[in-house]
């Protein structure tokens, strides 16, 4: 395994680690790499203990901090925790747990993005379609009351959908269009103005349920917003990577956008569980073929955490 072998040059060579429960997750990094394509990634998918949206904030907490533990070794200058049930339950808790850690979620990201969504005169009627832990954490009501107080958020847990994607269902299945109009039916009675795609997995989902909202309903997902607050932060500590350094530099052309060049020489993929939908799942997630990824098992993470503890 490369792991630790791959120790960066200098703090700006340092990769993004970017996490999440399974896949959903490579959303935010396709938006992070659409913004900054000179930057390395390295994804973890915590592909056997999906889904985190069931389990308790406990639970989740102790999963990430098993998967920062184990990244650790990349002495990565920055972490998204790019899942919003993560972010939702154990985001405090394991910034407190790396306090040398940038780390950010992707609640807040949302949030924001459906706030200044809102256009003047508009009821500020907000939905959130998300897992049930989220939903239950009440994160994205919080985030967006604090943003804006007279807004009323109405929430709708909607844990069918990511099974429905994990199983590689596609947008003319009637089975997904079904599970969404049932879930979206009590949100759009309230008329909102915008939806939040609360869970990193429901943007593949996206032209469905923009067909489904109509076009008065903004429909927002997290990933954009996420990606532009990293860069910017990353900008502000001059972290970013030298936009002219290229791995690919000796085979591509002078001027040709790096965003081109094969995942492989960019982003390194972990999971805890290889399933024979990985390449499926990630080129749906990503857009683009990702190559096969390195799998740590559960087992793994415990015992390189009880090793730092010793
Ligand atoms: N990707 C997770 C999220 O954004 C949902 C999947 C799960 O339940 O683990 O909330």
């Amino acid at each position: 395994m490369k792991l630790g072998s791959d120790v960066p040059m200098t703090r700006n060579d340092a990769p993004i680690v970017v996490l999440d429960s399974g896949l959903g997750g490579l959303t935010v990094v396709q938006a992070l790499h659409a913004r900054m394509p000179q930057e390395r990634i390295v994804y973890f998918g915590d592909t056997a203990r999906l889904p985190y949206g069931s389990k308790t904030p406990a639970t989740v907490t102790h999963f990430v901090e098993q998967i920062i533990h184990y990244l650790e070794p990349f002495q990565p200058k920055h972490v998204v925790i790019a899942c919003n049930t993560a972010s939702a339950l154990a985001l405090e808790s394991v910034r407190e747990t790396f306090p040398d850690l940038s780390i950010t979620g992707v609640v807040e990201p949302g949030a924001r993005a459906a706030v200044d969504a809102l256009r003047p005169g508009e009821e500020p009627v907000i939905g959130v379609i998300a897992t049930e832990a989220t939903v239950r954490s009440r994160a994205y009501v919080l985030a967006i009351e604090d943003l804006c107080p007279s807004a009323r958020v109405i929430t709708r847990a909607t844990p069918l959908l990511v099974h429905v994607i994990e199983e590689g269902r596609e947008l003319d299945d009637p089975l997904v269009r079904l599970c969404l109009q049932q879930y979206l039916a009590p949100i759009l009675d309230r008329r909102p103005s915008a939806l939040v795609l609360g869970c990193t997995h429901y943007p593949i989902l996206r032209p469905l349920i923009c067909e489904l909202v109509g076009k008065q309903v903004s429909v927002i997902d997290s990933a954009a917003q996420c990606a532009q607050d990293v860069r910017e932060h990353l900008a502000e500590r001059g972290l970013l990577r030298d936009a002219g350094y290229d791995m690919l530099e000796s085979i591509r052309p002078a001027g040709l956008p790096p965003i081109d060049a094969p995942a492989e020489s960019w982003l390194q993929c972990y999971v805890t569980d290889d399933s024979p939908r990985f390449a499926m799942l990630a080129s749906r997630f990503l857009g683009i073929t990702v190559a096969p990824p390195e799998v740590v098992s559960p087992d793994e993470l415990f015992a390189n955490l009880t090793a730092q503890a010793l």
